[in-house]
């Protein structure tokens, strides 16, 4: 057990996929696991160990933002020996060429700051996805005809942002999309050794003010962990 993980040792998968809201986790594992067990349920934080086509994974919550993310992503590595962790998660479009429901695979992601800002000080730090995840998604992606970006996003740190003056400059420069977590989730990942990669589908538009209506943030999140368990494990 941890301060915020009530697993065992050896109750967690080496492959561990995150959602941001743990009632998803609770979702995808009965939905996609084999004997499905709950691991966690600190704090309402839900954690899901069980098999996909004989891989043992887990599914675990993440939380909104990278404080949230930064605790259960360190103690899931250093505590349980987690290897390979997946987000699987929405976020805002910041290209007129994207459209809702398109998947975004984050090669890097911009900040202003993470939880691991402090000791990086002067040092922009570029986190970085593992490049067999990401070609892996990239190809189960595209061969199920599915829009797939593959590029920089933003993790910034509030949701109610008030830079408009920030946003476009990052539209300016590229940036794809704006979540709430992968730079922290990257970053970790670099420090431990360990495999990380975001894949995302847009539930809004920053340009457009257009977002997904709620039963097709069911079938995009379906897609993502297909997306995700099979660049993991096939
Ligand atoms: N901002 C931050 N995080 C998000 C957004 C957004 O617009 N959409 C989905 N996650």
């Amino acid at each position: 057990m941890t301060v915020h993980i009530g697993a065992q040792p050896g109750d967690i998968a080496e492959t561990v996929l995150m959602p941001g809201d743990p009632l998803r986790a609770k979702w995808a594992a009965e939905r996609f696991l084999e004997n499905p067990v709950c691991v966690n349920e600190v704090r309402g934080m839900l954690g899901f160990t069980g098999t996909w086509r004989g891989n043992r994974v887990t599914i675990h919550g993440s939380g909104m933002g990278m404080p949230s993310l930064s605790i259960y992503t360190n103690e899931l590595i250093r505590d349980y020996g987690a290897k390979t962790l997946i987000r699987i998660g929405s976020c805002g479009a910041m290209q007129k060429h994207i459209k809702l429901r398109d998947v975004i695979l984050a090669t890097t992601s911009s900040t202003l700051s993470t939880p691991s800002s402090g000791f990086f000080r002067e040092l922009n730090f570029a986190p970085s996805a593992d490049f067999g995840l990401l070609h892996k998604a990239f190809h189960v992606a595209d061969a199920r005809k599915m829009p797939v970006h593959v590029g920089g996003i933003y993790s910034s740190d509030v949701f109610y942002d008030e830079r408009p003056d920030l946003n476009e400059q990052m539209v300016r420069h590229g940036v794809l999309a704006v979540e709430m977590e992968a730079a922290e989730l990257y970053t970790l990942a670099a420090r431990y050794g360990c495999r990380a990669l975001a894949v995302l589908t847009v539930s809004d538009h920053l340009l457009t003010e257009e977002a997904l209506p709620s039963e097709d943030r069911q079938s995009s999140f379906s897609d993502m962990v297909e997306i995700a368990l099979e660049a993991a494990f096939a």
